[in-house]
């Protein structure tokens, strides 16, 4: 299957925005020429400007790389106020919540909501420009409005997934000094509601001393506790609020937002986007990867506490004009048939989503998608994970009718948006592989010394020039930075962005990404640090020592493994294992909690007590071991682990 190659369905890709691979290469080569000439033509193209930038790059504090040096530009106006004059009537959100309510909102009502909630911020919470700002958010369009009313004040946000528990939203508060919580009662799931405020009331009972007010929309109306003097009702305020807050004037390099992932420690990092790069890219990714049209109605099902939902849900679909469809639900409820119901309802054009959600849709609905009208579909998109073979032809030729483009985009939190991605109206597709770099993007596969590696063979995936919408800094740690992301690869003697991903280049120069080769595993398309886990499950005192892997799962791609040794190995028992997820639940979330969890008498380790996770890896995998143990401080210890694991 992987020889097979998908051409674009010519009736789309002849009015496509990049429609011919000579068209790609003919972008792509232009950046290759003149690299600062390229993205001048399209900054100026695209970007609506207040005062005009002085320089397109500068690269003299590298790697802290600057894009459109003093330039001037508001997000809040290049996604909302820019296209009131020809668009006011045109739909800019629509919702529909997890019970089946929708709702259309306007560019113009948009308009409305965020500048009553930067009016609301601004006057009532003295908010400006700089402040940080927390969103603990359900996916309501409230959400959205709260986004663009920071761009419009020039506050930072940081949205805390909603999934992440009261010491997580609590890590993140304090790391980012943040001044306000915006959240919500909670919202819907599955037909019932479920909490938010009581866990940001968690999270501020012992700590989160910067907060000085948290901000509630009502969603699900269940009761929940108020703190008197620092809780403020977002829908009683917001009424008194004027329609009117003018937007503040942000240079390019200031900070748009932070969001918060995982890397190879226990704490995760502050990713910082700028304002002009980010924004930038987002809209021009929207319009080349998903061929963004007039009428186009898009759809992203991720939610905004992630990457994905800044990029592809709020930013790039508002910034190019577009509708994006925002949903409070999951794609299986009421039934497996939601999904494509909801595709049909709102003529959605282009639907993306994770392959998780691709497994989880073919399994519990094969044939559900036959059910509906999806004939408006022109492009289906892929995010967060390798895509595997059955999942893709179903989607391509069930989901798409065999007419739709896949494109399986590659991209990471720090990259702000796609850089490996096929063009649905360029690019042949394979199968499971992310294709070629996006025009302007200088990915390559290349050994740590920057020589290319051999066709075939797995390498590091790097891009080797700085680009727009690239990540500016980790929020308070410049060396973390430096050396999470520029301290692993060179080329031409310069430190260059290196992805923590492998990646395979074949011959024809189709990039395939082969996964992280950091302790990062992927559980459902979201990033979990395995030292994070490990930290969490070190709170519990039983445990001695752990290590945690990635163990292959049919639907979440990735689940979490964990090999414990315990001070006391006749504690453990199934009961151990519940008690010990929950401490994960307290202070992850429930995402991170394991699938599995093996009691071992010790870890292999070295003699200098590095944990060798590779055999472990092996072990849950039931590979053979390949590795050299003969290093180990004590290699019988490999053997007893793998009995354990094959019995459990
Ligand atoms: C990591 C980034 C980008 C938004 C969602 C995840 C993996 C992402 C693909 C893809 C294979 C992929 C990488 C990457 N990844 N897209 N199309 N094919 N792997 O964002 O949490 O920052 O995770 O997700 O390993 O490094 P994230």
């Amino acid at each position: 299957m992987s020889e097979q190659i998908f051409n674009p369905n010519p009736e789309h890709a002849k009015d496509a925005a990049i429609n011919s691979m000579e068209a790609y290469w003919k972008l792509q080569n232009h950046a290759i020429e003149d690299y600062e000439g390229f993205w001048k033509g399209f900054a100026d193209k695209k970007i609506d400007w207040i005062e005009p930038y002085d320089t397109v790059l500068d690269e003299s504090n590298a790697p802290f790389y600057k894009w459109f040096s003093n330039g001037k530009l508001n997000v809040s106006n290049q996604c909302v106020d820019r296209h009131l004059a020809e668009k006011s009537e045109q739909n800019a959100i629509i919702f529909e919540g997890d019970k089946g309510d929708v709702q259309h909102i306007t560019y113009a009502q948009l308009s409305k909501h965020v500048n009553k909630l930067a009016n609301l911020l601004k006057n009532k919470f003295g908010i400006k420009k700089g402040d940080r700002v927390v969103l603990y958010m359900p996916m309501i369009p409230e959400a959205a409005y709260a986004m663009l009313a920071c761009t419009r004040l020039g506050a930072i946000h940081s949205i805390v997934f909603g999934g992440f528990s009261s010491e997580a939203l609590k890590d993140r508060i304090e790391d980012a000094e943040a001044k306000i919580v915006i959240t919500a009662d909670g919202a819907f799931r599955k037909g019932k509601p479920y909490m938010l405020k009581n866990v940001v009331d968690d999270a501020l009972s012992d700590g989160g001393k910067s907060i000085e007010a948290v901000l509630v929309v009502k969603r699900n109306n269940e009761e929940i506790t108020w703190v008197e003097g620092r809780d403020h009702s977002y829908n009683e305020l917001i009424k008194a609020e004027s329609e009117e807050c003018p937007f503040e004037p942000m240079e390019s390099e200031d900070p748009l937002f932070l969001l918060y992932t995982s890397g190879s420690t226990g704490k995760p990092k502050g990713v910082q986007h700028s304002t002009a790069g980010y924004i930038l890219w987002a809209q021009m990714t929207m319009e080349w990867v998903f061929d963004l049209r007039k009428n186009d109605v898009y759809w992203c099902t991720a939610d905004v506490g992630w990457i994905t939902g800044h990029t592809y849900i709020v930013y790039g679909p508002l910034a190019a004009g577009g509708t994006t469809v925002m949903f409070e639900g999951v794609p299986t409820y009421p039934d497996a048939g939601r999904a494509w119901q909801m595709v049909q309802d709102h003529n959605i054009t282009q639907f993306y989503t994770a392959p998780t959600a691709i497994r989880l849709l073919h399994k519990t609905g094969e044939e559900e998608p036959k059910k509906y009208d999806l004939s408006k579909l022109r492009v289906l998109g892929t995010v967060g994970e390798p895509i595997d073979p059955p999942a893709w032809k179903w989607y391509y030729e069930v989901v798409g009718n065999s007419k739709c483009a896949i494109v399986d985009t590659y991209w990471q939190t720090e990259t702000g948006g796609h850089v490996i991605s096929p063009l649905p109206g360029a690019t042949p597709i394979k199968p499971g592989c992310a294709t070629f770099a996006l025009p302007g993007i200088m990915a390559e596969v290349i050994e740590e010394d920057g020589t290319p590696t051999p066709v075939g063979e797995k390498g590091f995936m790097c891009i080797t020039k700085p680009w727009p919408a690239m990540i500016r800094n980790i929020w308070n740690n410049p060396e973390r930075f430096k050396k999470s992301y520029f301290g692993d690869c060179k080329k031409d003697g310069e430190a260059v962005y290196f992805t923590g991903d492998g990646a395979m280049i074949a011959e024809d120069g189709y990039i395939t990404i082969t996964g992280r080769t950091d302790d990062v595993i992927n559980v459902s398309g979201h990033r979990m640090g395995t030292a994070e886990v490990e930290a969490a499950i070190k709170k519990h005192d039983s445990v001695a020592a752990v290590a945690v892997v990635g163990k292959p799962h049919d639907i979440k791609g990735e689940g979490i493994f964990a090999y414990i040794v315990l001070k006391n190995p006749s504690e453990g028992n199934e009961d151990l294992k519940i008690a010990i997820n929950k401490v994960i639940k307290k202070e992850i979330g429930a995402i991170a909690l394991c699938d599995a969890i093996a009691f071992v008498p010790d870890v292999p380790k070295t003699r200098s007590g590095k944990i060798m996770r590779r055999i472990l890896r092996s072990i849950v995998k039931g590979e053979a071991i390949t590795q050299d143990t003969s290093t180990l401080e004590d290699p019988s210890i490999v053997a007893i682990i793998e009995g354990i694991v094959k019995k459990s």
